[in-house]
């Protein structure tokens, strides 16, 4: 199992309900939860990720019959990214997003838009009210992170994703007995579940509602 937990059955369901195809981005992809599904659909996956260790252990886990779709890169999300504009069918993004600020978060998911086609699907997830302990019962914060209530974080992504014809999920999850190097050995909380299409623009430039 991945050291950052169970695939939570919402996004599995996001997943089968979004249809990805073509050529998909996975966002701070971690070791791999949800990228062997994405690899399945896809005609070929990025995987990208700050820590290498990450991507390398995420090429373990994948099948032998699904490596020739996969390609990884260590890549630090909150600079631009290192693709053309409309490179991608599809971006997957779970795990993360809530790790940042407000303004970081606006500037990642503006480098998602860029890169990502007209048309363009994306199933993202994004963690609130967060509840994370150490062993020893300790509240666990990580630096720099926003921590949005539910409520913040749906306008949030309402107001930045306007492009998009949107759906927005609640559910709520909780792992325990997560391994040491995840930082924490607990955590619960709700989470978002975002997944959008991208609206064509028309000849103006505006976007069709
Ligand atoms: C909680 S894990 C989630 C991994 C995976 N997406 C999942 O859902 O299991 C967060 C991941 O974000 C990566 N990460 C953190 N900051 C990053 C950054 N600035 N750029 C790229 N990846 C980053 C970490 O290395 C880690 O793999």
């Amino acid at each position: 199992m991945s050291k950052w937990g169970i695939e939570e059955k919402e996004t599995i369901e996001a997943i089968n309900n979004i249809g990805f195809f073509g050529n998909i981005l996975n966002i701070a992809a971690g070791d791999g939860r949800f990228n062997n599904r994405l690899l399945e659909l896809a005609d070929s996956v990025t995987a990208i990720d700050i820590d290498n260790s990450e991507l390398e252990t995420l090429e373990e886990y994948c099948p032998k019959d699904l490596l020739d779709k996969l390609c990884t890169k260590a890549v630090n999300i909150t600079q631009k990214l290192p693709f053309q504009d409309e490179t991608f069918d599809g971006i997957f993004c779970t795990g993360t997003l809530h790790l940042f600020d407000r303004d970081t978060i606006i500037k990642i998911l503006q480098e998602i838009k860029r890169v990502l086609k007209t048309r363009g699907k994306i199933v993202l997830d994004f963690a609130t009210d967060i509840k994370r302990l150490d062993k020893n019962q300790n509240q666990v914060v990580f630096e720099g992170e926003g921590s949005f209530t539910t409520d913040e974080a749906v306008s949030l992504f309402e107001e930045q994703l306007k492009e998009f014809t949107l759906n927005i999920g609640v559910a709520t999850f909780m792992e325990d007995n997560l391994e040491g190097d995840a930082g924490y050995n607990y955590i619960s909380g709700n989470f978002l579940v975002i997944s959008g299409i991208a609206r064509e623009k028309n000849q103006q430039g505006c976007i069709e509602r």
